[in-house]
């Protein structure tokens, strides 16, 4: 977690987190992965490098796909960040059974952000080709899986049209929720 120098006042700050409205106290310069992490308790978000190189901390902020190490919290203000909670709600998202059938997670560590990330790629591109794959997570290191079963997965995914079952999923999701 990054410090926060104790003089700097905190402020306010509003967002949509998985479909719930959010206002927190928050020092500016605080990251949004800690205030999903450490404020709101959603630690499904992991953290590797903490220097935007590994993509294990990804979430998606007004549907753009991001490092939330690198994102302050401010620039969450009136945003609509969802989080790998937020795909999941009674039983697993497609993508996450695809990942767990084929095997693309081993440690863990990287598996939320390759599923955001995997997401994230379905809802544009919903059948791609391996290039398209390996290029759309390419920003999201693994060192267990040798990246073939997590590939196979998202091929699984895209056969299983999951990106139209995604936003159904999604749109169900966000509405239980509020
Ligand atoms: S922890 Fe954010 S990119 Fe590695
Ligand atoms: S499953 Fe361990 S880093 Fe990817």
């Amino acid at each position: 977690m990054s410090n926060q120098p104790q003089d700097v006042p905190r402020t306010e700050v509003h967002f949509t987190v998985n479909g719930r409205p959010c206002c927190i106290l928050v020092y500016p310069m605080q990251r949004l992965l800690d205030v999903l992490r450490c404020e709101l308790g959603l630690t499904g978000t992991k953290e590797g490098c903490g220097e935007g190189e590994c993509g294990s901390c990804s979430v998606l902020l007004n549907g753009e796909l991001v490092n939330s190490c690198l994102v302050p919290i401010l620039q969450a203000e009136g945003a609509e960040v969802r989080t790998i909670e937020g795909l999941a709600s009674d039983s697993l998202h497609p993508v996450q059974r695809a990942f767990l059938e084929c095997g693309g997670a081993q440690c863990g560590i990287c598996t939320p952000g390759m599923i955001v990330a995997t997401v994230h790629l379905l809802q544009r591109c919903p059948d791609p080709s391996l290039p398209q794959i390996q290029e759309a997570l390419s920003g999201n290191l693994c060192r267990c899986t040798g990246y073939s079963r997590i590939f196979e997965a998202v091929r699984e995914c895209a056969r299983q049209g999951a990106a139209q079952e995604s936003e159904e999923y999604s749109a169900g999701t966000s509405r239980s929720t509020r």
